[in-house]
């Protein structure tokens, strides 16, 4: 592991880089939130294009994104894909290939950053396929900005966050709540959490109704990186239970595993039977003392989460959404820059 090591490279699962290369990341996170602060000028990337290729609506990483490159000196450029000749279907007669469009993409650009999840997607797999195709045929770094299985911007984020706010994060207690919303949402940051959290030695507890279990892939890795770095992961189907003792707590909903098979009117109906799945402020009460909402937002507030556990102050979440631009100047200049 060196720093240099973190040129050039791609970011796609939150597996792709090592504890070692995130603690970097975070370092680097660290002097650039220093330098905004301080108002100094930083321009790391002057010159450089970050192309954002956006399949699925957002409001924090378009923004986040966009503002980190004009912080660093370069330019970012938002793709509407349906503005665009590219098909992701690749057969004859479709559109342009993600092949050639990655390959172009990358004779105009220094990094390519794409989302791709949600109704965007035919099948649960297809964002993160797409983007390892891009990875195969780009020559430049692409960052995933949400795929239906991945959010590793945003699990920098949270694990940022967390030694910020925590300072050391080893032991302490996670719950990774599914909490009711007639949204039917993705799975990506509630496995990116899961999974850096596991692998930065917190003990981690995933609280779900039966039919909401992680990806089995994913489960596999968390249970992996927690052996090894020494912290815990573990399935509870008792919520209650689940909270007892945590130090931070992340409620979000997701789909089940049949969400594309079976469609959304379908998984809705599946949620409605577990309404009592939120993060109420009785349930805060079941935490350590303190203990705090991470969530990536958006949040369903009234939902997903009382208003009121949104706004005390325990809540981390408009510190949470800001680390986003600072996380991201690291990953952007770490994979982008070089050395001079
Ligand atoms: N947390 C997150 O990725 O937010 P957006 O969907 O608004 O980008």
């Amino acid at each position: 592991m060196s720093w240099f090591d973190l040129a050039g490279r791609d970011l796609i699962s939150e597996l792709d880089w090592t504890r070692e290369e995130y603690d970097i990341a975070m370092k680097v996170s660290d002097q650039l939130k220093g330098l905004t602060y301080s108002g100094k000028a930083h321009p790391y990337l002057e010159y450089k294009t970050f192309a954002m290729l956006f399949f699925a609506g957002s409001t924090r990483t378009r923004m986040s994104f966009e503002t980190a490159m004009t912080q660093l000196g370069g330019h970012s450029q938002f793709l509407n894909p349906s503005t665009m000749r590219m098909s992701l279907e690749d057969k004859p007669g479709a559109g342009e290939t993600v092949k050639d469009t990655a390959k172009a993409m990358a004779r105009f650009c220094d990094g390519i950053g794409i989302r791709l999840l949600d109704d965007s997607v035919d099948y649960y797999g297809h964002g993160d396929l797409v983007m390892k195709k891009f990875a195969e045929h780009a020559e430049v770094p692409i960052i995933n900005m949400a795929s239906d299985i991945n959010h590793p911007c945003q699990s920098l984020t949270d694990i940022y966050t967390m030694h910020e706010k925590l300072g050391s994060v080893r032991g302490k207690k996670i719950v990774v709540m599914w909490a009711y919303t007639p949204w039917v949402r993705g799975r990506c940051s509630v496995q990116g959490t899961a999974l850096i959290s596991a692998m930065y030695g917190m003990d981690v507890v995933v609280a779900n109704p039966p039919e909401y279990d992680f990806d089995p892939t994913i489960l596999g890795q968390c249970r992996d990186l927690a052996s090894k770095s020494g912290g815990s992961f573990e399935v509870e189907h008792d919520l209650d239970k689940a909270l007892d003792g945590a130090t931070v707590v992340f409620p979000r909903n997701w789909f089940t595993d049949r969400r594309y098979d079976i469609g959304k009117e379908e998984e809705l109906k599946i949620a409605q039977n577990y309404v009592d799945w939120r993060f109420t402020s009785d349930r805060q009460k079941r935490l350590c003392d303190p203990g705090h909402l991470l969530q990536c937002m958006p949040v369903d507030r009234g939902n997903e989460a009382d208003p009121e556990v949104c706004d005390n102050d325990l809540s981390w979440i408009y510190d949470q959404a800001e680390n986003r631009l600072h996380t991201q100047k690291a990953i952007l200049t770490l994979t982008m820059g070089g050395r001079i």
